[in-house]
């Protein structure tokens, strides 16, 4: 799969490259490009996932859909944007979703689920409906959609933070990888910069390829990639699924438990309901 973070059309400086702002026919001519350059190494059942701004999604969106099948676009509502007076504040961004194969493409969708806390703790007979009473408190594992409010971006006191301007959160990246490809298969991204596909692969098990035209970045991800050896965590992802926004606390607290539980001393057990009703 193809996870692929381009130069969005602005002017940009990417260490000593600077990314200058292009005509929308010149950042057309950009994209396609490297699309058909990569396109080439793609097998039948490939995936490739694109991040854009607003703007620059309005051509990217096009040309992926000259060369592949679309299949979605996901929203990320980022929330850090920097105000403007006479315009709204941009503070998402999309992804495009397209394969290859119309209808022949790998999605977990159980591996992508979200954890979220109840807020109207239904009950039918006394028992939960589609959700589950812990210690921890009462949660439901819900079908992702492709409106993502659980990630932020790096901030300077997280583990993963570079000085990159423009780099992506593992746990954004951790989403795409485990959906859309199975351990043991290859993740490319054309657009490595500080290494956010490259590690987010290695944690999960995944080859990575990556290319990078800054010599700064590419040892930035290097150094990270070296740091997975020793912690494979993704903030924001544990016991197998992703968590809303500002729930720190209670993962430890259910990472606690189970550790306790494995260890043998006590059980929490946290089965995710077969079927969710807020599908
Ligand atoms: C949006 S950033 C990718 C950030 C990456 N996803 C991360 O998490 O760190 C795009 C990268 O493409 C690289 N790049 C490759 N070709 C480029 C070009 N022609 N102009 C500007 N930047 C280019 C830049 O150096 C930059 O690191």
């Amino acid at each position: 799969m193809l996870v692929v973070d381009p130069p969005y059309n602005l002017n940009k400086a990417y260490g000593n490259t600077d990314f200058k702002q292009m005509s929308a026919d010149g950042y057309r001519a950009f994209t396609e490009n490297w699309i058909v350059a990569v396109k080439r190494l793609m097998k039948n059942t490939a995936t490739v996932y694109v991040c854009c701004d607003w703007k620059s999604s309005l051509i990217i969106g096009s040309v992926l859909q000259k060369y592949f099948n679309v299949q979605n676009r996901i929203t990320w509502q980022r929330e850090k944007g920097r105000g403007a007076a006479r315009n709204w504040k941009n503070s998402m961004e999309d992804i495009w979703f397209a394969t290859m194969s119309p209808k022949t493409f790998t999605f977990n969708i159980d591996d992508v689920k979200m954890r979220r806390k109840v807020i109207a703790p239904y009950k039918i007979d006394g028992k939960p409906k589609d959700w589950v009473e812990s210690d921890s408190g009462n949660f439901r594992d819900t079908y992702p959609s492709n409106f993502w409010d659980d990630i932020s971006i790096p901030y300077w006191s997280m583990p993963e933070n570079t000085d990159h301007p423009a780099q992506k959160p593992e746990k954004l990246i951790a989403k795409l990888i485990l959906a859309s490809s199975n351990p043991g298969d290859v993740v490319f991204d054309p657009f490595l910069g500080s290494g956010t596909t490259a590690v987010a692969a290695k944690k999960l098990g995944r080859h990575y390829v990556g290319i990078e035209c800054e010599v700064e970045y590419c040892a930035l991800a290097q150094k990270r990639l070296e740091m997975a050896d020793d912690d494979a965590e993704i903030q924001g992802y544990s016991d197998g699924v992703f968590w809303e926004r500002n729930t720190l606390a209670l993962q430890q607290k259910a990472k606690a438990k189970s550790r306790v539980s494995s260890s043998g001393q006590q059980s929490l057990r946290f089965d995710a309901p077969e079927q969710d009703a807020a599908l």
